[in-house]
């Protein structure tokens, strides 16, 4: 069985955006690989945080995972500061990584933007440890959202770097996205994400969920409701297409639109009721776990016992190619 590896950020809540560009898919494979999935709070301290709320963050996020569908028996789902192979790999990689490929990523860029009082040195390496998450378990297929391709091609490039100079010892991994791998924010504008406020969470009430999807915008070109509109220019329609089943999507709300059958206010009630479909069953499963915190950490904490010892296997394999460990202390 190939291997699966994953990270998320315990940087506040899960949205919509995390859970149909992700993790639904991470729900689907899990019965397809071996699969680890890591909640990755190294990675969030690159920014600023606030040390009080990381425990809960990181807790709650475990919770969230569970509830969306991540098997408690099946998936490894581990937080990452608790295997510190993470950060030993990592400096073995950044000796095998240039400077250069490290300033031109993307996210690198973003983020040094949106943080320029705190460019550290963590931010520039974030995407060493990323690689360093995904081949310390010797990761193949690795599903995220489109935001984060460029980070598993540049894991890809570890490896053969590392190959090259000590012997094959990591496999080539791969981007595994969904049919969605990028979702819009309920403003339209960019992409949903917890910083820039235009998401609709996962754990949210129907009530709070109205508040945002009503004032959203819709195809502009519909300005009375007896004004035609056109589905593939409305980010309403592309929630519907991610909740909404045929033949009710295309008979009754894209003709709807098209036609100005419906209004926008109709549409997104339909679309409310759909969303909640799918978001009900999870918010249930969510408040069931948190009445079993216990359990739920004892899973954690076995799993990071799983995780620490296939980590420290590779570790062992990489310093022995590398010289670092002594032959007579075989
Ligand atoms: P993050 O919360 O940034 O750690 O992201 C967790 C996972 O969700 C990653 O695989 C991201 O690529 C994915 N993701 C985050 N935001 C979006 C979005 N707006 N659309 C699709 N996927 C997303
Ligand atoms: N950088 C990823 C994100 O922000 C999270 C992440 C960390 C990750 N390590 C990973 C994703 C390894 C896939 C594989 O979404």
């Amino acid at each position: 069985m190939k291997v699966l590896f994953t990270g998320i950020q315990p940087t506040g809540l899960l949205h919509i955006g995390n859970y149909f560009g992700a993790i639904r898919n991470w729900v689907e494979l899990q019965y397809k690989y071996k699969s680890f999935i890591s909640v990755v709070d190294l990675h969030a301290i690159t920014i600023e945080y606030d040390p009080r709320e990381m425990e809960d963050n990181v807790f709650e996020l475990a919770l969230g995972l569970f509830a969306c569908g991540i098997d408690l028996e099946k998936t490894t789902l581990f937080v990452q500061s608790e295997v510190t192979g993470h950060a030993d790999l990592t400096w073995i990689f950044n000796t095998v990584t240039p400077l250069g490929e490290l300033e031109r990523m993307t996210q690198f860029k973003d983020k040094a933007k949106q943080h320029r009082k705190n460019v550290n040195i963590g931010l520039l390496d974030y995407p060493v440890l990323q690689a360093a998450d995904i081949l310390i378990y010797k990761g193949e297929i690795v599903p995220v959202g489109e935001d984060q391709v460029q980070h598993v091609e540049f894991t890809r490039e570890v490896a053969r770097r590392f190959n090259a100079r000590f012997g094959d010892t990591f496999p080539e991994c791969q981007a595994e996205l969904t049919a969605t791998p990028r979702v819009m924010g309920i403003d339209g504008q960019s992409k949903m994400s917890k910083s820039k406020g235009n998401f609709i969470a996962v754990l949210e009430s129907r009530e709070e969920i109205w508040k945002k999807l009503a004032p959203a915008p819709t195809d502009p070109a519909r300005v009375k409701r007896s004004d035609p509109g056109t589905p593939e220019k409305c980010n309403i329609y592309f929630y519907h297409q991610l909740v909404t089943p045929e033949p009710e999507l295309s008979e009754y709300i894209a003709h709807g639109c098209r036609t100005a059958g419906i209004g926008c206010l109709d549409c997104k009630r339909k679309l409310l009721d759909n969303l909640m479909k799918v978001l009900d069953p999870i918010q249930e499963r969510y408040s069931d776990l948190a009445a079993r915190k216990g359990e739920v950490r004892d899973v954690l904490e076995a799993n990071a016992e799983t995780c620490r010892e296939v980590a420290g296997r590779t570790m062992l394999e990489v310093k022995e190619k590398m010289g670092l460990r002594p032959v007579w202390k075989v």
